[in-house]
């Protein structure tokens, strides 16, 4: 019987390309989805975008147009994408559409009448010139506690500590510049701290639906039995917003991630009213389809806590798994604008970079935890040159062309062909080449069912590299010198035919390569079955054309220069913010004028750090050792852990506040202060002098 299964992938925002961080996961579903389906389960695949929301109803403002059409442009560049990257939805629909609409008031109407909505008067921050309410992460200000300027409304990033925005020094909006007024407004709380959430929430969690980490992390978020840790969600938002109004409730809209999973059922519902597929098979209590949704771990709190309780008190099936996975990191570090490792899909595409690479690499690199995965370029280019060009499909230029030129093409398929003895090649046994691979078809399979690609992947180019060594072995071409026709046309016969084993199970890794390779072979599309049976006798194959070719350097040095020139604003994947509304455009508003005399008060000077280091316990700070051509060099406690790793820093020049008053912190005196930009977009940039400048030199 084959398997119902609906997968899929977390619905990205309308507000940001999609880059090769967002592409981990795409792939990463992508090639379970191919892998079920050649196997002959019913599988559907579907997403959209992520819609809704202060950022984008803001971008839209600033770019002049409405809502609807920036995610209307934005919706065909993320299809594009994802098509270049050979991601195959069944069905790619928005959140703002008439069927998640629905389905998000049916849901809000269901826990309403089971005592779980309430409403609550909420005091926040309103701008009286842009007349909405302020979203924490559109408030600035100055730090209550260390008092830097221009901090964010949730946590400072100078000395780390966390607060509400109303306690603030200065705040003001970061939208329009004015100062925010406090204003209250009724807000509405789905009541997560009911009991019968909390129970169930314990039960379902525990229940083989989470990966053993994400289990942990539940278990930490639910507390201990009876400790109700759970808080009751505000799901409510005032106008203006751009979202779907809550039924009955004249200007408040739901958050945007109360209908983003919604969407979800709203794009399998489009896809069911299109080719006559119930709807209720899976999405109905009790539904024994299969649903799978694949997800980044900074989003497992909504996909593990808030979801499943919507679902089942709302009275629909539950997920039977969440699949999370680790995030990218680009050589080692999070991606960085200025470092041109922050590479969109469609940068990569405009190179001429095959889309096929990267999920190759990917695959290589991905399993079942929800650890990080690291895209080193170096390796990238050397892996996928060396395995997939050199090894792999060089057997079949290296085979193909005796097939052609002695035998016109043709295959030979006889009984004894199996039995010329591996035992050069796979030294511990005697087995003929083809059992060995065939008898790994099982294993191989239940490794993509695990999510288990990257040993997939080892155990694929562990075959690739025994045909390779048979054909070394066996030297084709000498015995084309040597004329022993029989041999040769059995030997290229079996590499062929292995080549071909090779295709069924790298299909789902590299679909575009093997429908080449499917042309090359002259066959039928290749399923899993197709891995039963070798090519029958006297099957004809065509000339070979070139499969894939080497990744050149220069390309990747190119990607890296033209994402440095990017203007664009991309969504910073690494700030948790992003998931609370925290894209925004407006620049805070230049201060006071002051004198020269004002400034020259200000004592910068050139610092070379020499140390740099951890320091136990702070959660954004690192300790600075810093030289400026005093007897002593000083100690600086600086903010910007989140941003830079130790080791790179050592050596470095930089530029120091030398006459600020010093500071005891609780890790120690911190005597004086270095210098970095921020600004509304994420992330963190120290100064550096130019070439030359010498420790202590004076900044005027
Ligand atoms: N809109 C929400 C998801 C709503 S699902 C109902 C969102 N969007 S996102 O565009 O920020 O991210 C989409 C997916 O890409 C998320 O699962 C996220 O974890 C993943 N990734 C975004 N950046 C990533 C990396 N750098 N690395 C790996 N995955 C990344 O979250
Ligand atoms: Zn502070």
């Amino acid at each position: 019987m084959p398997r119902k299964i609906l997968v899929t992938s977390a619905l990205p925002y309308a507000n940001g390309s999609i880059h090769l961080g967002h592409l981990v996961e795409y792939i990463q579903t992508d090639i379970w989805v191919r892998f079920q389906k050649m196997l002959g389960n019913t599988c559907y695949y579907v997403c959209a975008d992520d819609t809704h929301g202060t950022p984008v109803m803001l971008r839209a403002e600033k770019e002049g147009i409405t809502p609807e059409q920036l995610i209307d442009r934005v919706w065909h560049e993320h299809k594009a994408d994802f098509e270049g990257f050979h991601v195959e939805f069944d069905h790619y629909g928005s959140t703002n559409s008439a069927e998640t609409k629905e389905f998000a008031q049916a849901i809000y109407r269901k826990l309403k009448a089971a005592g779980l909505i309430e409403v609550r008067s909420v005091e926040q921050f309103y701008d009286p010139v842009k007349n909405m309410f302020l979203p924490d992460r559109f408030i600035k200000g100055e730090c209550p506690k260390c008092h830097a300027k221009d901090q964010y409304g949730d946590n400072c990033e100078v000395c780390g500590t966390t607060y509400s925005p109303t306690e603030l020094i200065n705040p003001y909006s970061a939208v329009s510049g004015a100062q925010p007024e406090r204003r209250n407004s009724d807000h509405y709380f789905f009541k997560l701290s009911a009991d019968t959430c909390q129970q169930f929430l314990r039960e379902w969690t525990r229940s083989g639906t989470l990966q053993p980490e994400a289990a942990n992390k539940m278990q930490e978020w639910l507390g201990a039995e009876g400790e109700n840790k759970l808080m009751d969600w505000d799901i409510s938002r005032d106008a203006p917003y751009f979202g779907f109004e809550i039924p009955d409730a004249p200007g408040k809209y739901f958050y945007v991630w109360l209908d983003a999973p919604v969407g979800y059922m709203g794009s399998f519902k489009q896809f069911c009213n299109a080719n006559n597929i119930n709807f209720d098979d899976y999405w109905k209590q009790g539904s024994d389809a299969e649903l799978y949704h694949f997800i980044g771990k900074d989003i497992l709190y909504f996909h593990a806590l808030f979801w499943p309780a919507m679902l089942q008190h709302a009275g629909f099936r539950t997920p039977t798994k969440l699949f999370a996975h680790g995030f990218l990191t680009v050589n080692g570090e999070k991606m960085s604008k200025s470092r041109g490792t922050f590479i969109t899909a469609d940068s990569y595409l405009k190179q001429g970079l095959n889309p096929e690479y990267l999920r190759y690499y990917y695959a290589a690199k991905l399993n079942g935890t929800m650890e990080d995965i690291d895209l080193s370029l170096e390796d990238f280019v050397a892996k996928v040159n060396s395995d997939l060009v050199g090894k792999y499909v060089n057997i079949a230029s290296r085979c193909s062309s005796f097939l052609n030129k002695y035998f016109d093409g043709k295959v030979l398929s006889t009984p004894d062909l199996w039995v010329i003895e591996a035992k050069e090649i796979d030294r511990t046994s005697k087995n003929p080449i083809f059992p060995f691979v065939y008898s790994r078809l099982e294993h191989i399979n239940e490794l993509y069912e695990n999510r288990e690609y990257s040993r997939a992947v080892r155990d694929i180019m562990a075959f690739v590299d025994c045909i390779n060594a048979y054909i070394d072995v066996l030297k084709p071409w000498e015995l084309a010198k040597a004329g022993e026709m029989e041999l040769l046309h059995q030997v290229c016969s079996v590499a062929i035919n292995m080549f071909r084993m090779v295709a069924i199970y790298l299909k789902p890794i590299l679909p575009a390569l093997v429908a080449n390779i499917e042309s090359f072979l002259n066959i039928e599309p290749i399923t899993s079955a197709s891995a039963q049976h070798l090519l029958p006798a006297e099957h004809r194959i065509n000339e070979y054309k070139h499969l894939m070719t080497r990744i050149d350097q220069k390309q990747i040095d190119a990607m890296i220069e033209a994402n440095k020139q990017t203007l664009e604003l991309a969504t910073d994947t690494h700030s948790p913010a992003r998931h609370a509304e925290a894209q925004q455009h407006a620049i805070a508003p230049i201060g006071d004028t002051i004198s020269i005399d004002e400034f020259n008060k200000v004592d910068l000077r050139v610092a070379k750090i020499v140390n740099a280091e951890q320091v136990e316990g702070a959660e954004k700070l690192l300790k600075l050792t810093l030289d400026i051509g005093e007897a002593q060099p000083r100690t600086v406690f600086a903010g910007i852990k989140s941003a830079y790793d130790p080791e790179k820093l050592k050596g470095r020049m930089t530029v120091m506040v030398a006459n600020l008053a010093p500071r005891k912190m609780k890790f120690g005196l911190s005597e004086g202060m270095v210098l970095a930009a921020s600004g509304d977009v994420p992330g963190l940039f120290i100064l550096s002098p130019d070439d030359g400048a010498q420790p202590g030199m004076r900044i005027k």
